[in-house]
């Protein structure tokens, strides 16, 4: 199946259908979205904002393990809800280069968290207050990607 027949078949639903015409239901799928992605980009700043050097009384293991799981389950409620706003619209979204842009920003901040968690962040137990460099690096560029892929899902609306 080509993408733009899925794409045709998925505005084709009832729940597609409903997405659009109902009054309320885009709304209430757009807030569940917005309230999975603030629990996410908040705690992925967070833990990121320590990494860079704010907050190093808080030892930093005891923070990844408070704040990284909810970030990991916000996308419980980011992913479903962002398929379903998408289903509502499939064919322009996929024609919409904000859009293809902000998915390739998720790909590139899940890549840049998962090389932290594979490289500097394996020897984080052996860290003085200051993180080493490149897991600096790394949480510098997770928050510029996070401001981005925020920027690129507002500016949907206007593109
Ligand atoms: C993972 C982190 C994500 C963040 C930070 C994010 C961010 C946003 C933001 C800021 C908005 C605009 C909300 C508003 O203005 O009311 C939005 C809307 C939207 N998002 Fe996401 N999103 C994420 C994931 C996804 C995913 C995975 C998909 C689809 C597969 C998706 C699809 C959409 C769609 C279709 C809209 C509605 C656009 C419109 O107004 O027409 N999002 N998102």
């Amino acid at each position: 199946m080509q993408v733009r027949d899925a794409a045709e078949w998925a505005a084709s639903l009832p729940l597609a259908q409903a997405l659009r015409e109902g009054a309320w239901l885009y709304p209430v799928v757009e807030t569940v979205h917005i309230v999975g992605f603030a629990v996410l980009v908040g705690a992925v700043a967070m833990f990121d904002l320590r990494v860079l050097g704010f907050g190093r009384q808080l030892p930093v293991q005891a923070l990844a393990r408070h704040l990284l799981p909810w970030s990991a389950g916000s996308m419980l409620l980011v992913v479903p809800t962002g398929l379903l706003l998408f289903i509502a619209d499939p064919q322009s979204l996929l024609a919409n280069r904000v859009f293809l842009l902000k998915l390739g920003l998720i790909l590139a901040a899940g890549l840049n968290a998962l090389a932290f968690h594979a490289g500097p962040y394996r020897s984080a137990a052996a860290w003085s207050q200051q993180a080493p460099a490149l897991a600096r690096l790394h949480a510098l560029l997770s928050l510029g990607l996070w401001i981005a892929v925020i920027a690129c899902g507002r500016m949907l609306a206007y593109f």
